[in-house]
């Protein structure tokens, strides 16, 4: 099963980067290239029936996966990226983390209003950061097709959060 080999790669880094928080590496998955390409497998496979032009990574985690992807998927690759990266001209939208607070941005021709754009990023904790890129996309005229996470941490219910902007919400690791 998928979900067992990704939490069996995970490696638990407690107190980081603030205390209290217990934090998912998920470099152990990126060293063991079979495993990405397992991963890649189970992300096309269960997303076959889900109509997708765009896909959407977030930075910069949601990068390591959302390219390959939007390969798979044969649809272009856009970056949600963190505040003042982006040389063309932006949309911004501030949001809140686990440990902290961040904005992200897309350049504003990163897709046409209408298309279904696929949210992508490698973990799913409070949710913040994806709500945030499904107003962010909305606001461009935008359809959020969905969300795919290698990893979930159910315990921040962050499903819960995202479900009411679209409930086809995959987590390989729930
Ligand atoms: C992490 C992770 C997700 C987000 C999940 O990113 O990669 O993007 O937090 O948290 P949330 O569901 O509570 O919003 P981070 O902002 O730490 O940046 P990074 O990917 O560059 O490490
Ligand atoms: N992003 C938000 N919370 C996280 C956690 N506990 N581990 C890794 N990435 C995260």
């Amino acid at each position: 099963m998928i979900a067992e080999e990704i939490k069996k790669a995970i490696r638990d880094i407690p107190d980081f980067p603030k205390p209290g928080i217990v934090f998912k590496d998920i470099t152990p998955i990126l060293k063991d290239a079979a495993l990405c390409d397992r991963i890649l497998d189970a992300f096309a496979e269960q997303l076959k029936d889900t109509k997708i032009d765009v896909v959407a990574g977030v930075e910069s985690r949601g990068f390591l996966f959302g390219l390959s992807l939007a390969g798979r998927l044969g649809v272009p690759f856009i970056p949600v990226r963190k505040a003042g990266k982006l040389p063309f001209t932006i949309k911004q939208k501030a949001y809140k983390l686990e440990y902290g607070t961040a904005t992200i941005e897309l350049h504003t021709d990163a897709f046409e209003p209408g298309q279904h754009i696929l949210i992508h990023d490698d973990l799913l904790a409070t949710g913040g950061t994806v709500t945030a890129a499904s107003e962010l996309i909305q606001e461009m005229g935008g359809i959020v097709a969905g969300f795919s996470f290698v990893v979930g941490l159910g315990f921040l219910n962050g499903r819960e959060r995202i479900a009411p902007i679209n409930d086809n919400i995959l987590v390989l690791a729930d």
